[in-house]
């Protein structure tokens, strides 16, 4: 599990660079955390490190689910109007999850969680009683991905620490 704090928005772009880097395709995420907690936030985060225009990303508050096409393709679900189980059939999370080609990002997952798979990258935001903001993540390795799998590249503030550096590291020890 990695913890984070994230008191600030580039904080959260940084928390959504490194989980960027660590996610592949078939990846589902849950964001838990109260209302107005930033997950939303740190979904249009993780959109623009992940190669997409971030500038795009609004709450699926109404819509229910936003489609992000692209490499990867990015499906954004907001659970929390969902108040009976015919908005859930109409919905057909079944069909949505996972996607082998794409990530999946749930916000407030809990409210179908037997529907949502139990293999998942479990992000639990919150705000502490001193008013500080911090998550954990939790289904994700230490180590980026790496290869062509993936192609955070990482807009917007506070890039990640250069992939490039990590390299030389490696073909000098090679
Ligand atoms: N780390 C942060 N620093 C400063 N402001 C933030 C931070 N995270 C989120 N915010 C702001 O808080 C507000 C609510 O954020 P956001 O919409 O992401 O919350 P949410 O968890 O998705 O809420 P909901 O449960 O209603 O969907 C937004 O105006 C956002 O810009
Ligand atoms: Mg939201």
């Amino acid at each position: 599990m990695k913890n984070f704090d994230y008191d600030d928005l580039p904080a959260l772009g940084r928390m959504a660079g490194w989980i960027a880097e660590r996610l592949s395709p078939g990846d589902v995420l849950t964001l838990e955390g109260s209302l107005g907690v930033g997950k939303t936030e740190l979904v249009r985060r993780i959109v623009g490190r992940l190669g997409h225009d971030a500038s795009t990303v609004s709450s699926p508050t109404f819509s229910l689910v936003n489609f992000y096409d692209g490499d990867p393709r990015i499906v954004h679900i907001d659970l929390y109007r969902i108040e009976s189980t015919v908005d859930l059939e109409g919905l057909d999370l079944e069909e949505l999850l996972p996607i082998p080609d794409g990530i999946v990002m749930i916000e407030w997952p809990d409210i179908a969680d037997h529907l949502v798979p139990r293999k998942r990258v479990s992000i639990r935001m919150r705000l502490t009683e001193e008013g500080n903001r911090r998550a954990e993540v939790e289904g994700l390795d230490e180590s980026p991905v790496t290869g062509a799998q993936r192609k955070a590249s990482g807009d917007g503030e506070d890039l990640a620490p250069s992939r490039s550096d990590e390299n030389k590291q490696e073909s000098s020890r090679s």
